[in-house]
């Protein structure tokens, strides 16, 4: 846990309008006060985000829900019940009073109550809400660790609170419970992560359905999002030789990415991680990809894992890192 007076420096950073870094389970985030309109314009001018993109409102406490939220449907006072403090976000039709800096000029706003003991204690210390975007330039791969915030974001934040590597690695899992939409559903999933299908469906009672976007501004939904530099190739398993030795006779350099070795790998493939369950793989995934670039590869091999549990998740950010036209 962070010392008691980091918290301290954070909570005044925060009551001054300036910018706080610090860990989720999920990926870190890059927090302002989310009632403090120059604080949060200071926060998508560093992030580079454009203005109309929402941001969720991180809480310290479930109970601090109705503040920020109307009209609060059943369901989601369920799924905040069985998920929070935890990887989830909520989203719901948003308080009178909420900004429009937070929620991009939505009707609605995204609420998340993390589960990780030094934000925690940092949300619990500052009281209100504070709004955090993951804590890299808009675009790029989202930071795992303290580390990997520094070097994205350097000066530009004021205080990086360093509570170690990410529990889940992958964000959270956004479900919308903000009203019936077009196809008649009453809650939708916009972004799979860290609460798995399996277990909303166990809480919601039936299978909750993903919802495209479109309607929605989720920039975490644009293929372009989540990437290294490196172009990332999704292939099965048994395509990994093959696909190898091709890119290597090219003169590539080539890594993989797997959550098991496949047989008769070829010498020069740089293997980056062969992480053993669905779980260490979310964990590992986005230090692998900034690895990949670190180390100058042209071509990342990913095999995705089962998408089952956080795998989905998993297969679902190798997907976009690998973009449309890779
Ligand atoms: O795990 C996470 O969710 C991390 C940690 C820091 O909490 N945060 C995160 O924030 O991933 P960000 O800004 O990178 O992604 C949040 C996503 C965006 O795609 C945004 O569009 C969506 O949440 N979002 C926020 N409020 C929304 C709303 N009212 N309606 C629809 N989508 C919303
Ligand atoms: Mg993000």
């Amino acid at each position: 846990m962070a010392p008691r007076t980091e918290i301290e420096r954070a909570v005044e950073i925060l009551r001054a309008g300036g910018l706080v870094a610090f860990p989720t389970e999920t990926v870190y985030g890059l927090g302002a006060d989310a009632s403090n309109p120059d604080a949060l314009r200071r926060l998508f001018t560093v992030k580079r985000r454009p203005p109309d993109h929402p941001v969720i409102v991180h809480l310290g406490d479930p109970a601090l829900l109705d503040g920020w939220a109307r009209d609060v449907p059943e369901v989601a006072r369920r799924l905040a019940a069985e998920c929070w403090p935890g990887p989830l976000t909520l989203v719901l039709r948003r308080a009178a009073g909420v900004l429009d800096e937070v929620t991009g000029g939505l009707d609605t706003v995204g609420l998340r109550v993390p589960g990780q003991p030094v934000a925690l204690e940092l949300l619990r210390a500052f009281g209100g809400g504070v709004a955090a975007p993951s804590a890299n330039r808009f675009g790029r791969v989202s930071p795992t660790r303290a580390e990997h915030v520094r070097a994205d974001l350097g000066s530009d934040v004021d205080l990086v609170l360093d509570g170690g590597p990410c529990a889940v690695g992958v964000e959270s899992t956004i479900v919308d419970c903000s009203g019936v939409d077009r196809s008649g559903h009453d809650v939708a999933v916009l972004r799979v992560g860290g609460v798995s299908a399996e277990r909303l469906a166990e809480i919601v009672g039936h299978v909750v359905p993903t919802r495209e976007p479109g309607a929605v501004r989720v920039p975490g939904s644009l293929a372009s999002h989540y990437a290294p530099r490196a172009a990332v190739v999704v292939v099965g398993h048994n395509e990994v030789v093959a696909q190898a030795v091709a890119l290597l006779a090219r003169g590539e350099r080539v890594g993989l990415l797997a959550a098991a070795r496949p047989p008769g790998l070829p010498d020069g493939l740089v293997v980056l991680d062969l992480p053993c369950s669905a779980e260490e793989y979310a964990r590992v995934l986005y230090a692998r990809l900034r690895e990949a670039d670190r180390l100058g590869l042209d071509v990342l091999l990913a095999v995705p894992p089962r998408e089952e549990g956080v795998g989905a998740a998993v297969a679902d950010r190798l997907r976009r890192a690998a973009g449309p036209s890779r």
